[in-house]
């Protein structure tokens, strides 16, 4: 049965205003995307075994800083994979979704896949120019050491923490995102940073941690809550922190449409890195944070019905953002699982919405027409017109983990 104009308009109008409509026709959507959880892996998987055919011979790229080169996009011009150097901050989402997969199927393919392409990560956990160490050995390295119930990357994770923790600093209690350490002009924080703060929660409680790392990460959130975030919960891209006021000195768009609106992505991160952060401490301050930048989002305006955001919250019309609704998803189905009654039934149906546009024709690509990455119509970096309408690695990771996270709920 088609879906007439006038209940479309009252779903996308229920989404707008944020109308918690959890009900049977929640229930019947959650299951119908359940039923199909086999053939989307399956396809998923597919796509997977083609792109690491593609990429595996130029694994050993002596044009790449480090000699190794790490599959991350994909250019729709040329027809070819978008490999970059092991220390870009995407390449850990490559191999983290092999280990979904492994995860998900369990093919032994994908195990020693997801094998290769995590070790040659290693060198980063000695980085310390940018903040990107959490991403990269927590998606790779967190989930080997998770799936495998090894402890053999314990030192190399507890390496790339203190690595990062050298970015902290004691008297603005934040953890410089962008930027040299040894900057005192500029001291650089995106809210993106809150996701590089769950390595440092594994390294405060794991065996030979240290309980300093819980203090940074903590920290960090305090502060990137006080600062980070306009009235309504929305997010600014970039901040500049004068490091002898502790003032913030200036605000800068960055990725985003402009230092007025909230940049998709960001919000995302902030959702799922605030989420993470309670289930890591337990402080309800987190939690509250969590619904709030969350209840931005699902009840924006400017949210589309299918629940796949624009690039921007300030740019409704333009491209959507694919890897923005994955990492929300992902996001909001944990956070459903710190609430309760209505609230939590309205961030698993959101998120159940937002898998199931991603997993339609409209996202999901067929064959290689995205390369075969998971998801088309991701956004990297529109102001620098980088990566616009365009598979991304990130994206493909949040997708199948929130697969992932729904199944087993
Ligand atoms: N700066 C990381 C991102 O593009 O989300």
């Amino acid at each position: 049965m088609k879906t007439s104009h006038a209940v479309k308009t009252m779903l996308a109008l229920g989404v707008a205003l944020g109308i918690a409509t959890a009900g049977r026709g929640d229930e019947s959507a959650e299951a119908a995307l359940k039923a199909q959880l086999p053939k989307i892996f399956a396809k998923a998987a597919a796509h997977y075994r083609a792109l690491d055919a593609a990429a595996t011979p130029l694994m050993h790229d002596a044009n790449q800083r480090g000699g190794l080169g790490v599959p991350h996009g994909w250019d729709a011009k040329t027809g070819k994979l978008d490999m970059r150097d092991i220390f870009w901050w995407t390449t850990g989402h490559f191999p983290g979704s092999l280990w979904y997969l492994y995860e998900a199927t369990g093919d032994a393919f994908f195990k020693d896949r997801a094998l290769a392409w995590t070790e040659i990560l290693a060198p980063n956990s000695k980085v310390t120019d940018n903040h990107d160490v959490g991403f990269i050995m927590y998606c790779s390295f967190g989930n080997a050491r998770r799936i495998l119930g090894t402890d053999r990357y314990d030192a190399l994770l507890l390496e790339a923490a203190a690595s990062l923790a050298q970015r902290f600093d004691k008297g603005l209690g934040l953890i410089r995102s962008w930027g040299e350490i040894s900057d005192k002009k500029d001291f650089l924080v995106i809210p993106d940073n809150m996701m590089n703060l769950e390595l440092l929660e594994w390294a405060a409680n794991a065996p030979g941690g240290d309980r300093r790392f819980d203090a940074i990460a903590r920290s960090h959130a305090d502060v990137t809550m006080r600062h980070h975030f306009r009235p309504d919960g929305g997010t600014f891209h970039v901040l500049n922190y004068d490091q002898r006021t502790h003032r913030v000195q200036e605000i800068r768009r960055g990725q985003g449409a402009s230092c007025e609106t909230a940049w998709s992505r960001g919000q995302s991160w902030a959702i799922y890195g605030y989420t993470m952060m309670f289930r890591a401490t337990r402080d309800r301050r987190y939690l509250d944070f969590a619904r709030k930048v969350a209840d931005f989002a699902i009840s924006h305006p400017a949210m589309p019905a299918d629940g796949v955001p624009y690039w921007d919250f300030g740019a409704p019309g333009e491209e959507r953002d694919s890897s923005a609704a994955a990492i929300m998803a992902s996001g909001l189905l944990e956070l459903s699982g710190f609430t309760s009654g209505e609230e939590s039934a309205k961030y698993r149906a959101f998120a159940v919405r937002q898998l199931a546009s991603l997993a339609s024709p409209a996202y999901f690509s067929e064959g290689g027409e995205a390369g075969h990455w998971l998801l088309k119509h991701g956004v990297g970096y529109k102001p620098a017109g980088s990566e616009v309408d365009t598979p991304l690695d990130y994206g493909d990771y949040y997708f199948l983990e929130a697969l992932l996270r729904l199944s087993k709920m």
